[in-house]
């Protein structure tokens, strides 16, 4: 997957100017916020869920050595983020979108792998490739809830 890691890299160049340090555990956040309005929020933080609960479920399969569980667990997880809310793209930062393709992409690479090679090794590599893009945007970007008209 080579040009993976270079999509991270380049994600992360974009915000590092930015970028003061992930959020601290002292209860300062300096991470970088995203306007939303509370109904993307709702979308966004559902999508996020189903990624957990796709990643819970594709460990259950790699536990079992199911590595067509491991395919059809990962596929849809490809597509989740292809559903921004309308208006929402051309808001948020380009590094953000980047991570967001790089995960697609992982996902899709772990499912046609997992299905082509069945190498639950080479899976675990590919899943903690997926955990660094969770990790990056979770520690470079907040949600903020404005009006909906404030948005822009
Ligand atoms: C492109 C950016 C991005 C990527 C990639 C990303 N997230 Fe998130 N995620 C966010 C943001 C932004 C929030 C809200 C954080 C905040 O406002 O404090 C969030 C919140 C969450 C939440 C909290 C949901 C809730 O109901 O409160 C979970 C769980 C989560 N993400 C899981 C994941 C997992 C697992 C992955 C990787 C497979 C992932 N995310 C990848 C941006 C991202």
């Amino acid at each position: 997957m080579p040009r993976l890691p270079s999509r991270l890299a380049l994600a992360t160049a974009l915000v590092s100017a930015q970028l003061v340090s992930a959020a601290p555990l002292n209860g300062t956040d300096n991470r970088i916020p995203i306007n939303v309005t509370s109904q993307e929020r709702s979308h966004l933080l559902a999508e996020m869920r189903s990624f957990l609960q796709g990643l819970h479920n594709i460990f259950h399969a790699l536990a079992r050595n199911d590595m067509k569980a491991v395919a059809v667990e990962a596929r849809p997880l490809g597509k989740v983020l292809h559903h921004m809310p309308p208006g929402m793209r051309e808001r948020v930062p380009l590094a953000y979108v980047e991570m967001g393709w790089g995960l697609h992409e992982v996902f899709d690479v772990i499912a046609r792998d997992a299905e082509a090679k069945a190498d639950p090794t080479l899976t675990l590599g590919q899943l903690a490739e997926a955990l660094s893009y969770c990790s990056g945007c979770h520690d470079t970007y907040r949600l903020q809830v404005v009006p909906a008209r404030g948005t822009r």
